[in-house]
């Protein structure tokens, strides 16, 4: 069938109508592609145990063969059921963490097939804490392996308007459940080297997973490591996430960062760019005169309602033909440390992963 659009579902996310999860069950099981809302940004889903389901994921993102999927599970013994070896830390995490923003890493099974792990020997597993996510899971009675909805190197979509604008034609069926709670990814723990690591930080932030586990590693320049390895993730190289336009970060205090942000703006303006911001609630009378595009996040040090807006505001600017970005950049605490970390690589700087001891 010659699509032109893929079919987008209304959905309740406090009541999730049976109907469409039926629906997106069947093309589930069936070997076709679902989106669906995940409390942090939408997934791109496939029946994670077809091998050719999961191909399909790759295709329509585009994205290259060596970038293992995140399997999404309805409960702890699915989760089990696909893992190997699991540590004891395992189940701590899970008990405290799951349903929610956090994927561990561990050996994975046989049943998972190598497509979905990119040919590695471990998987990547989460609970989904969103209602649709879970009743999707619940319906299908299938792991399903998801990664952001978005084409490769795009920002992660926080609305299905962001996936159909990214992968509209390549998807059966769309659940639209409105915009997502967190805005930024899951963190990605690695359970299994000796000391557990952060590969991405995300929504579970580092304070929270030390004061359960005790000290974590954050995966260092695991960029350039893994690159030279052939084997680096996408939330682990430069320019991911990215908008159109080049972004430009401010860091430091409030004050400091305005200062610099309008002088810079002001500059950029001077030479003919279409220059946006992003920037506080606080920062607006100074900078709005002098940008073209502008969007407020709200209260400086509001870091999570940042998280929450940031890949929308990018979508938006590119909409609209910025062609430079100057935004904040928050410190490397709580939420701030995954939004900073996407942040340097949609500008193109990280070296280090951001905060690393
Ligand atoms: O919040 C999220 O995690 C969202 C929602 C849909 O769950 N998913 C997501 O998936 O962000 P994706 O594919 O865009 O990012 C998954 C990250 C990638 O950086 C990938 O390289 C890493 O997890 N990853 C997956 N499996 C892995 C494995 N076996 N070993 C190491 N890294 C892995
Ligand atoms: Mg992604």
């Amino acid at each position: 069938m010659d699509k032109t659009t893929s079919r987008v579902a209304k959905i309740n996310p406090s009541f999730p109508q049976r109907h469409w999860l039926q629906k997106a069950a069947t093309i589930l099981r069936t070997g076709g592609l679902v989106a669906f809302p995940t409390e942090t940004v939408y997934g791109l889903g496939a029946d994670a145990l077809n091998p050719s389901a999961v191909e399909k994921i790759f295709r329509a993102k585009q994205r290259p063969g060596w970038d293992p999927l995140i399997v999404h599970v309805r409960d702890l013994a699915m989760a089990e059921s696909l893992a190997q070896d699991v540590p004891a830390i395992f189940r701590q995490l899970a008990s405290q963490f799951w349903p929610g923003p956090l994927t561990l890493i561990v050996k994975k099974d046989a049943r998972v097939p190598d497509a979905v792990t990119a040919g590695r020997p471990n998987v990547a597993l989460r609970i989904p804490r969103h209602p649709v996510a879970a009743a999707l899971l619940t319906e299908a009675n299938l792991p399903i392996a998801a990664p952001s909805a978005n084409q490769f190197g795009r920002p992660s979509p926080t609305r299905a308007t962001h996936v159909v604008a990214d992968l509209g034609t390549h998807v059966d069926l769309i659940l639209d459940a409105g915009p997502t709670q967190l805005g930024v990814e899951s963190t990605v723990l690695d359970l299994t080297q000796s000391l557990p690591a952060i590969l991405r930080p995300g929504g579970v932030t580092r304070e929270q997973l030390e004061a359960l586990i005790g000290p974590v590693a954050l995966a260092p320049s695991v960029a350039d490591e893994l690159a030279k390895q052939g084997l680096a993730g996408p939330g682990m190289t430069q320019q991911h996430y990215a908008p159109h336009g080049r972004v430009e970060l401010f860091d430091g205090d409030r004050q400091a960062v305005t200062d610099q942000l309008s002088a810079r703006a002001a500059e950029l303006r001077q030479r003919g760019h279409c220059v946006a911001a992003i920037v506080s609630d606080e920062m607006l009378p100074a900078v709005a005169p002098v940008v073209e595009l502008v969007s407020n996040f709200g209260a400086w040090g509001d870091w999570e309602k940042f998280a929450q807006r940031l890949f929308a505001a990018f979508r938006v600017f590119d909409a609209q033909g910025a062609v430079v970005i100057l935004c904040v950049l928050p410190p490397a605490t709580g939420i701030g440390l995954a939004v900073r970390d996407r942040l340097q690589r949609a500008a193109g700087n990280l070296t280090e992963p951001t905060g690393a001891k």
